[in-house]
């Protein structure tokens, strides 16, 4: 069973791709709201008819429900609105992932738990110290996403087909991102020797701030968060072995410890199986140390 704990825009959008690729028979929804995740369910079970889909959604408000979930994602709290940086979230979201947080030890202290609430890599170290979970149990839908706009951002400026496209970003989820032009190809080609350096400073720049812009023209990102996080419960289901980036502890790797950051990770059905430390120039590693940097300083803002 997979558990999505927020039924707003995201949660919903994470339960309709999950249900699509059929990645559980059962899904539920929860949320403090009464009504909200019941309705969504309804809403959701409603299409998944029309399509033959046998996958069955609930909605509740009741956290014991969550027993015997085998991957809680958790998308509570609040969205980031018009002008305001995800790290402005970190106070009011705290609070709410903390008590979340608490439910899923106390009901599901088996699963994985994919954090995606904002400011996500402060959150997701949140989860790690709260739930006391293993460190590869525990893992931050941000890089997918950031990932997701970077490859659309490569797909414009060449015209080539989005199904050559492999790419990758790392680092906060925030305004350090780190979208690595170097490590990314069309069919194995370079991006580097496809664009020019103009060109692909721009689409870096673009892959940063583009959530902002799509914030400001329709209020939430909603189905690219909700694919992105699918992605990454694909990947644990089907054990996949997929290399995807995600937030999670690092205990030494890319020369840090005791804190959350994207990094590439190779995940399967032990969650982050390896983090793969990549050879980063010096000017990346100025960037993720920033990024680093954002993150100890928002964590030692937390009260755990
Ligand atoms: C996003 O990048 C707001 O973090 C959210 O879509």
């Amino acid at each position: 069973m997979i558990t999505i704990v927020g039924s707003g825009k995201v949660g919903g959008a994470a339960a309709l791709f999950t249900a699509l690729r059929k990645l559980s028979d059962e899904i539920l929804l929860l949320d403090v709201v009464q009504g909200l995740p019941q309705g969504e369910a309804m809403d959701l079970n409603h299409m998944l008819s029309e399509k033959g889909i046998d996958v069955n959604i609930r909605g509740s408000n009741d956290y014991s429900e969550m027993k015997g979930s085998d991957i809680v994602v958790v998308v509570a709290g609040s969205g980031r609105k018009l002008g305001m940086t995800r790290m402005d979230l970190l106070k009011i979201n705290a609070s709410i992932v903390k008590g979340v947080v608490e439910n899923i030890k106390k009901y599901a202290k088996d699963s994985m738990i994919i954090p995606v609430t904002n400011p996500l890599d402060p959150m997701v170290y949140l989860t790690y110290k709260v739930s006391g979970f293993q460190k590869n149990r525990v893992f931050g839908m941000g890089g997918m996403l950031d990932l997701s706009r970077f490859m659309q951002f490569i797909h414009q400026a060449t015209g080539f087909s989005r199904d050559s496209i492999r790419a990758l970003v790392i680092g906060e989820h925030g305004e350090n991102m780190l979208p690595l032009a170097r490590y990314s190809t069309v069919s194995g080609i370079q991006l580097t020797s496809l664009l020019s350096k103009q060109k692909l400073d721009e689409i870096v720049q673009d892959t940063r701030h583009v959530a902002s812009k799509v914030i400001e023209l329709k209020g939430a990102t909603v189905h690219a968060p909700g694919n992105a996080i699918s992605a990454i419960i694909k990947a644990v289901v089907r054990d996949t072995k997929q290399v995807i980036p995600v937030a999670t502890y690092l205990d030494g790797e890319y020369g840090y410890s005791d804190v959350t950051i994207g990094v590439p990770a190779v995940i399967g059905k032990g969650g982050v199986e390896k983090i793969i430390e990549l050879d980063l120039d010096s000017k990346e590693k100025e960037l993720f140390k920033k990024g680093i940097e954002s993150v100890k300083t928002a964590i030692s803002d937390l009260e755990l």
